[in-house]
């Protein structure tokens, strides 16, 4: 499944000690879910920052089954029981597992922590059908957000695209995807 095979694995998530996670796109919450399942079996505490311009209902969240060991699913339902139904302010969930925050912000006009994050998940639909996120200013602001050694994934291999991303600094390289589909993966390099 794209959430772990391409987030969770190719940014080294699922081995990290202390997962920072810079998301764009926080959707129906998949990968969160499968990040939060991977950092509770392993014991470590997740942080999790997700930016969401146009955040779906608490029903259409909750319609999105996701198989969850009974912690996660814990976590999940306190989620779905604190999602604002009007969105205004960042929505907060912390406990023992870690901490979320979702920004109901398009990331184009967001502020982004500085040296933050040691993974990016960019994962706002296509560059063909949304450029905006896709875009060189963009680009820069997560490189900045990034700690040295973060990895940025995402499914778009577009020519354009990787220059931008080489461009604003990240060590860029193309990997197999599942099926005949190639996944990009971008490393800020450590200071
Ligand atoms: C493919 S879905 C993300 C799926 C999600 N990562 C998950 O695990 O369920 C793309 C998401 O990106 C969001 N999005 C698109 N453009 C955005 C932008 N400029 N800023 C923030 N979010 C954006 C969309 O609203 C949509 O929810």
């Amino acid at each position: 499944m794209q959430a772990n095979e391409l987030y969770l694995k190719l940014t080294q998530t699922h081995q990290h000690p202390s997962p920072r996670v810079l998301e764009v796109g926080f959707g129906l919450g998949v990968n969160f879910r499968a990040t939060l399942e991977s950092c509770l079996q392993r014991g470590v505490y997740l942080e999790y920052l997700g930016f969401e311009a146009f955040p779906v209902s608490r029903e259409v969240l909750a319609s999105v089954e996701m198989p969850l060991s009974a912690p996660a699913r814990r976590v999940w339902s306190d989620l779905l029981e604190g999602w604002p139904a009007e969105p205004h302010r960042p929505f907060v969930l912390e406990g023992a597992w870690g901490r979320l925050e979702v920004r109901f912000e398009d990331v184009t006009q967001a502020l982004l922590p500085g040296g933050w994050a040691t993974a990016v998940y960019l994962d706002p639909f296509s560059p063909k059908v949304n450029p905006e996120p896709w875009q060189p200013g963009v680009l820069s602001k997560l490189f900045a957000a990034a700690r040295g050694g973060a990895r940025l994934a995402t499914y778009s291999v577009a020519g354009e695209f990787r220059r931008a991303l080489a461009a604003a600094g990240f060590v860029v390289s193309k990997v197999p995807g599942i099926g005949k589909k190639a996944w990009s993966v971008a490393e800020r390099p450590e200071a």
